[in-house]
């Protein structure tokens, strides 16, 4: 696949952007776990430590022109000619002769040829908490040449939010200095401010970071002032450092603060050397303090030199690691170290099917743009900047799905932490924050449902049923077993039914932006209750298998209630309704003007099971004629063009975009579900087709974004910028896109007995092969379909040996004994 801005490589691990005039940046993570960055093609972008708001280490300019600014400079300059460029084009913007950006999994490399010179800079983050940018240049001209090399980037220091929104206060805290000895500039701030509110108060606390800032060059000089280093009414582009060949060594205890360092290379004709910058944090170790003096050489007349407070500990251990990364040899072991992991990662999981597109994304870029939403949540991108939501519940449950297959021990943790953010009436918070405890309880109807979906998944994936006796107390009470936390979370919402046996809206459901519709506690969301049918399906499935059959009767009736108001209340003829307001009004009716039709009652309708034969196919079909597009289905029909204060922001957003008309990658997501469980492989692949993020079918000039990660959505026909993109990496389709994939469309999924084979394929597909680790065992599976069916298993065999059915049940002993001792095994499945 290439477009005009680039293409994936060969083995698809990486994509190679060749020009850095994007229609927006292309973004790519790095990451170890703890310490994150955002890395654009052209080197723009931000790192923090944990959390984005509260230990923001480098600034990033919102909204800023030029646009994605400043980020992880490199700037090389001819000593002889006195000219200058940056390898990655920002922010020099030099016309260079050749560029390249390789986004590969958590590293970038971004390549360049200028008079002669090639220049090439591979940002990753090893296991320790720092960046490296391993920068190497080559002379390729036949004299020789001297260079200065500028590695700069400007730093925030605490509190991504207060640093923009209290930015003449907040700088008068800022420390930066350069150790002599060392060659290390430290940089730090006195004050840390962790909470968001406005508010008069003002922190009493230090930050607890030490940042540090090194290379593996000599530093001929360096600066920590950005006033000093970027000089009076000019801008990363063209520092006076960089334009008079050296910093003017500044150090600050008040103002912005850069961290900026000066080198030089000497290099023979056809010579390359390599170096490494390093940014990093440690602990700021209070209990030992030094003092320098600062600033005596830029103290004219009287005025008095700066006491700074210096700490021996953090010193220590900055010092340690920018002696271990200054070793080429260690640069070289941590980004093997690096691959490794992420090769391993992606070995869980392999396809081999006839859509290339189907494999690059299954192989590689949608499990890893899955692990990143698992990460970063909807918190810091270049679309969440990263300052305000702090780990949303409904998004991080959906988001668990992902690194299940590979790494169900992550989810098994992240499940912990946020049973541990449920109250004891079953309700939770909306988003929580991490680092500093807390959260916002909004009542959105939907997000306590989510907990038990991501524990039930885990449950299927590992077969741990222990886990459900684990304890967890709480947010606000003392501990309980998962399997309780479970309980509480549907319990709550069968509490809070209207009389007509359907779910409250509240002030908004999975759909943020029907925020008025419900307030008073009278409108229903139809989704809701769709989406409670589910869970409650889901659930009895649960007790069924554990022996829980007073819990799994008590579910039955509930469901069966359910079905009944669904199918007496919210059936509209040919679809189902989207819900109610408090003022009784329908929306999502054939008798509305606008928002006649919404995806996703359409879609969970089937999902949940509640509509069956006929119903679900007509209901599906309505989504087919009424709300395709090119790029899929829309997420309502007609767009509202009338603001109606009792439905809320939907109606006030243009329509065609976001959640007012658009192609809403993460309910398309659902609708590819849908047809896979009505067995319309046909039609299931012709939408997950059109949402690839890398189909032509939208010139990606118009589409903008990146064309290797989904988008959270696409601007339907209803706008004239129809085929826009937006809000690239953060999105939930990521996740239910690859589930989609592997378990409904290539039908290999996990039941609480094993795995069941359920393929849903296009009928043209002749067969496809599937490598997929389930508790601990590789199932090479082969699918042959020679009489070109969508669905259908014919036979089933592991190991060679027939199995009765489509699934491989590991309680079976015939399956047990195919399988002891173990690692891998074949299975060959015929379709027909
Ligand atoms: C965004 C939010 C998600 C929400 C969706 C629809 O993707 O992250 O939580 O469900 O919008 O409003």
């Amino acid at each position: 696949m290439q477009n005009k801005y680039g293409h994936f490589s060969q083995d698809a691990l990486e994509f190679i952007i060749t020009r850095p005039d994007t229609p927006a940046p292309w973004v790519n993570y790095i990451s170890n776990g703890k310490y994150h960055g955002l890395v654009s093609h052209t080197g723009g972008g931000y790192s923090f430590y944990v959390n984005p708001r509260d230990n923001r280490i480098t600034r990033w300019r919102y909204n800023s022109l030029p646009a994605d600014r400043p980020g992880r400079y490199v700037v090389l300059r001819d000593r002889q000619s006195g000219s200058y460029w940056s390898p990655t084009w920002q922010p020099t913007c030099v016309a260079l002769e050749q560029f390249e950006c390789r986004h590969g999994l958590y590293y970038s490399r971004i390549a360049s040829r200028y008079q002669k010179i090639r220049a090439e800079v591979l940002y990753f983050v090893p296991a320790d908490d720092l960046e490296l940018w391993q920068v190497t240049v080559r002379n390729e001209d036949e004299t020789g040449k001297t260079l200065d090399i500028f590695a700069y980037e400007e730093l925030c220091l605490g509190h991504a939010l207060v640093d923009l929104i209290n930015q003449p206060n907040d700088q008068h805290f800022n420390e930066v200095y350069f150790d002599h000895q060392s060659e290390i500039l430290y940089a730090t701030k006195r004050y840390w401010v962790k909470y968001r509110g406005a508010t008069v108060q003002q922190a009493n606390e230090a930050w607890d970071k030490l940042v540090f800032f090194a290379a593996s060059l000599p530093i001929k000089s360096y600066d920590g002032s950005r006033e000093q280093f970027i000089g009076r009414w000019r801008s990363e582009s063209n520092p006076i450092a960089v334009e008079s060949g050296g910093c003017s060594n500044s150090a600050i205890t008040a103002g912005d603060a850069e961290a900026a360092l000066h080198m030089e290379l000497v290099l023979q004709p056809g010579e390359a050397q390599t170096f490494t910058v390093m940014l990093g944090v440690v602990p700021k170790d209070e209990a030992d303090p030094e003092y320098i003096v600062l600033g005596a050489e830029n103290c004219p007349g009287d005025c008095q030199p700066m006491r700074v407070r210096r700490h021996r500990a953090s010193k220590i251990a900055a010092e340690e690691l920018v002696r271990k990364y200054r070793n080429p040899a260690e640069v070289a072991k941590a980004f093997a170290h690096l691959q490794e992991k992420w090769r391993t990662y992606l070995a869980a999981v392999r396809v081999a099917t006839p859509d290339d597109e189907m494999n690059i994304l299954l192989n590689v870029w949608n499990q890893y743009q899955t692990s990143v939403t698992f990460q970063f949540s909807r918190d810091a991108s270049y679309y969440h900047g990263g300052l305000l939501f702090g780990r949303g519940y409904r998004d991080s449950c959906q988001d668990t799905l992902g690194p299940l297959m590979t790494h169900p021990e992550w989810v098994r943790e992240r499940l912990l932490e946020m049973a541990g953010h449920q109250f004891r009436d079953g309700s939770t918070f909306h988003l929580y924050y991490p680092l500093t405890g807390g959260g916002e309880k909004t009542g959105h109807s939907d997000t306590p449902l989510w907990l038990p979906l991501a524990i039930m998944e885990y449950i299927k994936e590992t077969g741990e049923l222990a886990f459900l006796s684990c304890k967890v107390p709480f947010h606000d009470a003392d501990e309980a077993t998962v399997f309780e936390h479970l309980l509480a979370a549907i319990e709550f919402t069968l509490a809070n039914l209207t009389h007509r046996n359907l779910a409250k809206f509240g002030p908004g459901d999975w759909n943020d932006t029907l925020d008025y519709l419900g307030r008073a506690g009278k409108g229903e969301s139809v989704w809701v209750t769709m989406f409670l049918a589910y869970i409650l399906r889901e659930m009895i499935e649960l007790c069924d298998f554990i022996g829980e059959t007073k819990k799994a009767e008590r579910y039955r009736k509930e469901y069966q209630k359910i079905e009944q108001a669904l199918n007496t209340h919210c059936w509209d003829g040919s679809w189902y309704i989207r819900g109610t307001n408090d003022q009784g009004a329908v929306i999502g009716s054939g008798r509305n003007a606008e928002g006649k039709i919404f995806l996703n009652t359409q879609s969970w309708a089937v999902i949940s099971g509640i509509a069956r034969g006929e119903r679900a196919l007509r209901c599906m079909d309505a989504v087919q004629q009424y709300l395709e597009t090119p790029k899929g289905p829309k997420i309502l029909h007609p767009a509202y063009t009338q603001i109606n204060p009792n439905i809320g922001l939907a109606t006030r957003c243009v329509p065609g975009k976001k959640e007012n008309g658009a192609v809403f990658n993460h309910p398309v997501s659902w609708a590819i579900l849908a047809e896979c469980l009505l067995g319309r492989g046909d039609r299931a692949f012709e939408i997950y087709k059109k949402a690839q993020p890398m189909n032509p079918v939208i010139d990606i000039d118009r589409y903008q974004v990146e064309p290797y990660v989904y988008a959270e959505y696409v601007t339907s026909p209803d706008h004239p910028l129809m085929g826009q993109a937006s809000h690239s990496w953060l999105t939930g389709s990521s996740t239910w896109m690859l589930r989609d994939g592997i378990d409904y469309i290539l039908g290999v999924r996990p039941t609480y007995r094993g795995l069941q084979i359920e393929p849903c394929i296009p009928k043209a597909w002749r067969g496809y092969e599937v490598v997929r680790r389930f508790r601990g065992i590789y199932y090479h599976i082969k699918v042959a379909n020679p009489t070109g069916v969508c669905r259908g298993v014919k036979s089933l065999r592991l190991e060679g040996e027939q199995l009765p059915g489509n699934q491989i049940n590991l309680d079976d002993e015939h399956v047990n004994r195919l399988l002891a001792n173990k690692t891998k095994v074949a299975v060959e499945v015929m379709l027909g």
